[in-house]
């Protein structure tokens, strides 16, 4: 078990509760934290230090373990531009919203004149910038105001079956999002090599990258089939509800996280 686990758990996850959204499992909030909590081993975050997170999605997943890491002296600025339904509700029940400064915009516009942080982070949400022009432009963004910047993201890889579960189901969001709503969201992950083409396209450099297993389920591509049967075209309804249905039969006897990568970059 890697350091410092079993006290994240004990001091931070047990006191978050449980939740009732089948099919997902009750403890499915507690897996995807300490997944986060896992890849945050990467980003060399210290006590005392001013963190700026992007992209920390309505469940502040990523938001926890970093306020958790940045202990009492430390700051974490999470910006969001649209998801903030539980932020509030997890951060409190963790005991860490007095770290937090959540702040409502477009990271593609961060509101910072200088470098201002000691650590930008962006875990698990290029998959959330929609195409390389958005990814690009926030990467520039987070290079702008941050000494350091640290991104991870899954990787488009399964060495088993159940990362293949994930994947199948995953796979799919993409398209239904933009069946849905005319806009894509959930892109298929990127190989390493390519976050890292996209680093320096935006006028960055890797400092040090790998990748890692989580070991760990991952609940995350489930979609509901009802909102697939919401898309308008008949054809297209019909082809995502087919592929739903198998990918969901592989899902539902278990998924496991994929493969991420990370990246410390610089400017
Ligand atoms: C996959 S989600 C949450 C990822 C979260 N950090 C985690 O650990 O699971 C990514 C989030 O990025 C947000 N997002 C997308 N584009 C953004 C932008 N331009 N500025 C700020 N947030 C953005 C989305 O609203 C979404 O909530």
């Amino acid at each position: 078990m890697p350091a410092g686990e079993e006290r994240f758990k004990r001091e931070i996850l047990s006191r978050i509760p449980l939740r009732n959204e089948p099919p997902l499992p009750p403890d499915w909030l507690h897996v995807e934290m300490l997944e986060r909590f896992r890849v945050l081993r990467f980003a060399s975050v210290k006590g005392g230090m001013n963190v700026l997170e992007v992209g920390c999605g309505a469940h502040a997943l990523t938001t926890v373990p970093l306020a958790y890491l940045v202990g009492e002296t430390g700051r974490v600025v999470a910006v969001e531009l649209s998801r903030w339904r539980f932020f509030e509700e997890v951060t409190t029940a963790a005991g860490l919203k007095h770290r937090i400064i959540p702040l409502k915009t477009d990271a593609r516009e961060l509101p910072f004149p200088f470098k201002a942080f000691d650590l930008a982070v962006l875990v698990h949400g290029v998959r959330s910038l929609k195409n390389g022009e958005t990814i690009v432009k926030v990467f520039s963004e987070l290079l702008r105001v941050s000494e350091r910047v640290f991104i991870a993201e899954s990787l488009p890889i399964a060495n088993n079956e159940r990362q293949k579960a994930h994947l199948g189901l995953y796979n799919l969001r993409e398209e239904i999002f933009e069946a849905l709503f005319g806009r894509k969201d959930d892109l298929h992950y990127f190989p390493l090599e390519k976050l890292g083409e996209l680093v320096e396209n935006a006028g960055g450099h890797v400092i040090k990258s790998g990748t890692f297993e989580p070991a760990l389920p991952h609940y995350l591509a489930y979609i509901p089939r009802e909102y697939v049967a919401q898309i308008k075209d008949e054809k297209k309804r019909a082809e995502l509800l087919e592929q739903w249905d198998k990918a969901y039969e592989r899902w539902k006897r278990g998924a496991e996280h994929p493969p991420v990568g990370w990246l410390v970059t610089g400017s």
